[in-house]
């Protein structure tokens, strides 16, 4: 039986991840389930899960979850119970679902403590990769992703010697605007950029689909967890998303992992690989689907994907900057404050203001990520 810390158990993945757990509760039970804000949704999760623990880092709506938890399920509030949990010798593998580096200190905790790690929160990985990474190898930690693209290219390396792959292809639905007249992007909605084609998933995250930034996240978290140099790193659109990612051997073979868009299945791929879990999910009909189709990226239309390319060239600040600024960015959208082709703009202005630094400790991330929101916001501000 693994006992599962799930880290944004209120969120998209983390309510996938517990449908999973639902299946399976001969191999999975909940040690702590660890929300932000969302009292309903906890309520539930707890009475279907029965956890050990349960956590709001938002210590101020405790009060109101407290009756609503069944009969033995200890509350506690605060980032620093999450931490604590996550690293808990009671708690086998912990699901990485919280949204943006908030996610950093608790996922890094159960890191440091050796942990099975199902790594859905990119941005941790985007803000302090080799740190993330020294810390894996030095504990001994299985970090695996969940990312579906990221979940393809595991499955694509199993059994197959590193030295010979050539390159990485992360696959691109394009979004909700692939087609659209840029010249018509200015005036669009936060809930036009949040209806995903394809995926179910936070707003964030889908908005960050629409401006493409999510795929040179993506392209950032790969460099990462498969030890890739930028040149082998690369993306194409395919609007279907049906192959997740596909892995070039130097012999001239591509492999590709294919199924339906549903996160179900990284999930459950990183919760145990083998033997495959049973996730409900519906079977691929290719001779159904009929067309797989592809096309490169226009940068014209989406410029961050010509950002990455130096991003990924770079020393740490700037990917650092990168993710700070399209937090504030994407937050300052949703919330009205700026259009949404603004939010590429501001990044690219704080990634111009920003110097290209390697960075070493945990207490510098969070200098340069203070910086970079800073600058985000005064550009936003005008
Ligand atoms: N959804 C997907 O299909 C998908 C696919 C691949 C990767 N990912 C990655 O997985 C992560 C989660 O995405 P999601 O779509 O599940 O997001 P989501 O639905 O917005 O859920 C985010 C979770 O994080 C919590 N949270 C929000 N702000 C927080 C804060 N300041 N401190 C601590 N916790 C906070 C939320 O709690 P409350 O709701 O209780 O406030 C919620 O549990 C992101 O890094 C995303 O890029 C998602």
């Amino acid at each position: 039986m693994k006992r599962m810390t799930v880290l944004g158990a209120t969120g998209s993945i983390g309510c996938s991840t517990a449908d999973v757990m639902r299946r399976h509760p001969d191999k999975f039970s909940a040690h702590a389930l660890v929300g932000h804000r969302n009292v309903e949704k906890m309520a539930e999760l707890a009475a279907q899960l029965k956890p050990q623990w349960v956590v709001m880092t938002d210590e101020s709506v405790c009060a109101s979850l407290r009756e609503r938890l069944p009969a033995g399920v200890k509350l506690a509030g605060g980032m620093d119970a999450a931490v604590e949990l996550a690293a808990a010798s009671e708690t086998d593998m912990v699901m990485a679902a919280m949204v943006g580096s908030a996610g950093l200190p608790a996922t890094l905790a159960a890191v440091q403590a050796g942990k099975c790690v199902g790594l859905a929160n990119k941005e941790c990985l985007v803000t302090a990769g080799h740190i993330f990474m020294r810390a894996a190898a030095a504990s001994g930690a299985e970090v695996v992703p969940v990312d579906s693209e990221h979940a393809a290219v595991h499955q694509c390396l199993q059994g197959h010697d590193r030295a010979s792959v050539t390159s990485v292809v992360l696959t691109a639905s394009g979004g909700p605007f692939r087609q659209r007249d840029p010249a018509s992007l200015r005036a669009v909605t936060p809930a036009e950029a949040v209806a995903h084609p394809n995926w179910d998933m936070g707003a964030k995250i889908s908005i960050d689909s629409a401006t493409m930034v999510n795929k040179a996240l993506e392209l950032i978290e790969a460099r990462w967890l498969f030890d890739l140099k930028p040149e082998q790193l690369d993306a194409v659109i395919h609007p279907e998303s049906i192959i997740h990612a596909m892995v070039g051997y130097r012999d001239g073979s591509v492999l590709a992992q294919l199924a339906m868009p549903d996160m179900r299945m990284p999930i459950a791929y990183a919760m145990q690989a083998e033997p495959r879990l049973e996730t409900g999910i519906a079977p691929l009909d290719l001779a159904r689907q009929g067309q797989l189709t592809f096309q490169a990226v226009d940068e014209a239309r989406f410029p961050v994907m010509g950002l990455v390319k130096t991003i990924l060239r770079g020393g740490d600040s700037l990917a650092i900057a990168f993710n700070a600024a399209n937090e504030v960015a994407n937050a300052a959208f949703r919330a009205g404050k700026i259009g949404f082709m603004d939010i590429v703009t501001t990044v690219e202005q704080v990634l111009a203001r920003t110097d290209d630094v390697v960075v070493e400790t945990l207490d510098e991330v969070w200098l340069h990520d203070a910086q970079a929101r800073g600058r985000a916001d005064e550009v936003i501000s005008g």
